[in-house]
């Protein structure tokens, strides 16, 4: 339990660090990876070059900063993050060497400002936020382990088939090399994918989100080839370019609180931009298997017709359900983009709402749907990197 003394320092001083936030994250980072390099074999690089991660985690600390004496509050924050380290195999022990680093960061950045007592307070209330990841961290590593066909951290996949799916996205069918059966999952879910590039000192984990309904025998992934920005994505490139049927890679068990929710027979609209299509894929197939009266709505955007993955997929799907409309505008040529008008055609009233897609795609898409008079409690979305603030535009 923490002091009221103790709480009211470290709620005090949040706006100080908010100010700071970034510049100590950066501090943090940099001393921490000095000390502990072995843990850039579970950071994600290009996150930290593009300060992605930096912001994401200084959020997560000025939240729960700003809760301290009720993280209850915050607890969907926790458990979105929790998914992901528990993706990437964060463990108990971690939680010092971060602790340790963030506050010698603090007192760096900070100087004569960051008083003692100060730390003092911070060093307790770090423990008390800790323990919450480290506790929820454990209730879902023992729960995918125990789950039937689970495990626990990674385990050793085959790549059993490789099929492309349009000029930038092509799938990859992952089978368990140990041939057991697979665990279910929740479609929307993600696994991580940790490998090796010759060439590269260290270990890369990525995300990717599963593109197909859970079957027992297979994941599939769908990756777009990151090759038009500078420098080249690494694992996307890797993988279209070097990996093939038979190589081995290392996968994780599947996470992720961004799901369709099964039990309910509402309707729902699944919006998506681009390779952001993936979660949609798989919401879209189970309820085509599992709830076929539902009412849905498909709504992706797509640079061109060539870029565009399963169009066909989705055009049978479409077909084969009563209660269903599938609509695809191709920007680049002149249908426009996803805008409030096309959602108030489109998008079902008083519908779930699912939207994946980059974040200008989000911003725009989140705004329209608020111009149209949805409601946060009815839209869900899932970021294709750290989770970051969404920029609403209001009407
Ligand atoms: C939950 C989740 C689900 C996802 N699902 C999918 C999916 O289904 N399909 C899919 O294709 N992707 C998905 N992603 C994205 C995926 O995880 C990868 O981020 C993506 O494939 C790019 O990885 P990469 O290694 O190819 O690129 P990276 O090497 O990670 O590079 C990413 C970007 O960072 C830039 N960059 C790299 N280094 C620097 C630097 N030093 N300075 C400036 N910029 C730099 C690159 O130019 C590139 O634009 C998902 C992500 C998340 C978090
Ligand atoms: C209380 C302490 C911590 C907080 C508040 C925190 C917060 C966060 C946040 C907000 C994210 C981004 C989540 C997202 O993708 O949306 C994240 C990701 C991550 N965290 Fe933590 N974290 C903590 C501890 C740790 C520890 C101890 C480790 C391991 C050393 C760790 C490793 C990672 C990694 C590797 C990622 C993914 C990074 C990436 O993809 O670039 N975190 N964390």
């Amino acid at each position: 339990m923490l002091s009221q003394k103790t709480i009211d320092i470290v709620k005090s001083t949040v706006p100080v660090l908010e100010q700071h936030g970034k510049t100590i994250t950066t501090v943090f980072y940099k001393n921490m990876f000095e000390a502990h390099p072995e843990l850039l074999n579970i950071f994600n690089h290009a996150n930290q070059s593009r300060g992605r991660q930096q912001t994401a985690l200084a959020n997560a600390v000025y939240a729960a900063a700003a809760n301290i004496d009720n993280l209850g509050a915050i607890l969907p924050t926790v458990i979105q993050i929790a998914h992901k380290h528990r993706s990437l195999g964060i463990m108990p022990e971690h939680y010092p060497i971060v602790g340790e680093n963030l506050l010698g960061a603090i007192k760096e950045v900070l100087g004569d400002a960051a008083t003692p007592e100060i730390i003092d307070a911070w060093a307790e209330a770090y423990g008390v936020i800790a323990d919450a990841f480290i506790g929820v961290e454990k209730e879902m590593y023992d729960k995918v382990e125990e789950a039937d066909g689970g495990w626990r951290t990674f385990k050793k996949f085959t790549i059993a088939q490789k099929v492309k799916e349009s000029d930038v996205i092509t799938s990859f069918y992952l089978k368990p090399v140990d041939g057991k059966k697979l665990p279910s999952y929740k479609p929307g879910q993600y696994i991580t994918i940790r490998l090796n590039i010759f060439g590269e000192k260290y270990t890369l984990n990525r995300q990717y989100s599963l593109s197909q309904a859970p079957n027992e025998e297979m994941f599939r992934i769908s990756v777009k080839r990151e090759d038009e920005c500078t420098p080249n994505g690494k694992v996307s490139v890797h993988l279209h370019r070097n990996l093939n049927v038979g190589d081995e890679i290392e996968v994780s068990a599947p996470a992720g609180d961004f799901y369709l929710d099964t039990e309910s027979t509402a309707p729902v609209t699944l919006i998506s931009g681009g390779v952001g299509l993936t979660p949609m894929m798989a919401m879209y197939e189970t309820i085509a298997k599992e709830t076929p009266e539902r009412q849905v709505a498909f709504l992706h955007s797509a640079r061109t017709r060539k870029h565009q993955a399963f169009d066909q997929t989705l055009r049978d799907i479409n077909e084969s359900l009563p209660n269903s409309t599938y609509e695809v505008l191709y920007s680049e040529e002149g249908d426009g983009f996803i805008n409030a008008e096309f959602l108030s055609k489109y998008a079902i009233k008083g519908s779930d709402v699912y939207v994946c897609g980059p974040t200008p795609f989000m911003n725009a898409v989140i705004s329209a749907l608020h111009e149209i008079g949805f409601t946060d409690d009815k839209i869900h979305f899932e970021f294709f990197g750290p989770a970051e603030q969404l920029e609403l535009v209001q009407a």
